[in-house]
């Protein structure tokens, strides 16, 4: 079994949903071999980074940067997992109001840092909320599920 982790700040019913849509995709009856465990940013930390294959990780933007709790958590986790992790298959979701783009940067400069694999580029859910965006996280939970199952990444 490979595992994926999910770590996804959820402070309204929109981020809630979409963070459910990543789990719903990352299960999808195709994918066999693929255990899943859903964290807050608060609840994570770097024991679950060292315990899992792959992550997806869910922010929303908040004053032009990641949330807070998911700077916790890198903070928290950063050099516990830095030697072992490199390669970590990893993905991002952003829910941002009107821009997105200093999270985007904020958390790929983390990742770089880490030297985790971006399966896919970070999907920013911009703007007004639309019910597309659910099926955009499906389909993120699902491609990175996918992947893992395969042995792709
Ligand atoms: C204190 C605060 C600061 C925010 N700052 C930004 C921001 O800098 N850029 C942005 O695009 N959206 C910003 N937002 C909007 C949030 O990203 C958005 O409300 C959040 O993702 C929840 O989305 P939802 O309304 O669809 O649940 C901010 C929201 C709050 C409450």
């Amino acid at each position: 079994m490979k595992r994926l982790l999910i770590v996804a700040h959820t402070p309204s019913v929109n981020t809630q949903a979409l963070c459910g849509a990543v789990l719903r995709g990352a299960k999808h009856e195709d994918i066999e071999a693929v255990e899943c465990t859903v964290k807050t940013p608060f609840e994570a930390g770097p024991a679950d980074i060292l315990a899992c294959d792959g992550i997806v990780l869910g922010t929303t933007e908040n004053l032009g940067y990641m949330s807070g709790a998911l700077k916790d958590f890198f903070d928290r986790s950063y050099y516990r997992v830095l030697a072992e992790k490199q390669g970590l298959p990893c993905a991002l979701y952003i829910r941002a109001g009107h821009d997105g783009t200093g999270t985007q940067r904020a958390v790929e400069s983390i990742i770089t840092g880490l030297r985790w694999r971006w399966v896919q580029a970070p999907l920013t859910l911009r703007g007004e909320w639309q019910e597309a965006f659910i099926d955009q996280a499906e389909e993120l939970g699902m491609t990175m599920a996918a992947g893992l199952d395969n042995g792709l990444f």
